[in-house]
């Protein structure tokens, strides 16, 4: 099969009636990516961006409704300062570049994480396009930054805990608690893809999470293209999700 061929097969084989409502990927290889090519981890990062673009267009296009990207765990502060340093500074400066073509593609931006721990330039950057890109409809895209999952659940039991201080007590339940996360609002994700053969969840949306359809490549992040997205959309609707239940067959 040529290369051109296997590009106009897979879109084809994806049925738009049966697209994931959320897709979230943990974007991981960046790293291992540069040292292949002998090149500081930057370098990484900074192809990685590329890839980012092209998961973003792709989902928007198909009609994915939410897509949430892995970019800075609560544990990545644990690197290299320079590395951090230069991380948020590829951060701000896909902020600044990006929001013409996400309003252009009708693109809504939104963060999950300990938001304000971020430096605060990174803060205004990101309430900048937050607010510039409020009003669109189409593809939600969730960055998690600065984001923890057992974070994510200490501050929502915070949370709960004062209001039932203010209000007497309170009805625990898992709507409760889902309401109270970062992700308040947004669907489960049905799809979780990570990039670069790990097999790991690395404290990413543990909770919503519980019945998501898991797919791994061993292909490092900044490698990833359309072409693998088709596929895991395409394995994902070959997947009968059960929920613990018997199933349809
Ligand atoms: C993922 O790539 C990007 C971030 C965590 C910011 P890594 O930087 O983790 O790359 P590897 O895992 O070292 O190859
Ligand atoms: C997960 O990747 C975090 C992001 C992709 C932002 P890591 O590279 O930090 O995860 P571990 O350390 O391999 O588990
Ligand atoms: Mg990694």
């Amino acid at each position: 099969m040529t290369k051109q061929s296997v590009e106009i097969d897979l879109p084809d084989q994806i049925s738009p009636d049966r697209l994931p409502r959320h897709i979230a990927i943990i974007m991981d290889g960046n790293g291992r990516w540069a040292k292949r090519r002998r090149l500081p981890r930057i370098a990484g990062h900074r192809a990685g961006i590329k890839a980012v673009r092209q998961a973003v267009e792709t989902c928007a296009r198909l009609g994915v409704p939410y897509l949430t990207l892995y970019a800075f765990s609560i544990e990545n502060w644990k690197r290299p300062h320079t590395e951090i340093r230069l991380l948020m500074g590829l951060l701000r400066e896909y902020l600044k570049k990006e929001i013409e073509e996400l309003n252009r593609q009708n693109i809504r931006l939104l963060v999950i994480g300990r938001i304000h721990d971020l430096p605060k330039p990174v803060i205004q950057d990101l309430q900048n396009a937050l607010d510039q890109t409020r009003k669109n409809t189409g593809l939600h895209l969730v960055l998690a930054l600065n984001y923890g999952a057992r974070a994510e659940m200490v501050d929502a039991v915070r949370e709960i805990v004062s209001r039932a201080r203010q209000n007497g007590t309170m009805e625990i339940d898992e709507s409760l608690l889902s309401s109270h996360l970062y992700t308040s609002g947004l669907p489960d994700p049905d799809l979780l893809i990570r990039t670069s053969g790990e097999l790991r969840l690395s404290n990413f949306l543990l909770w919503q999470a519980a019945y998501s359809e898991l797919w791994v490549t061993e292909t490092l992040w900044p490698d990833f293209t359309q072409n693998d997205l088709y596929q895991a959309i395409i394995d994902f609707q070959k997947r009968e999700r059960r929920y613990g239940g018997l199933g349809l067959s």
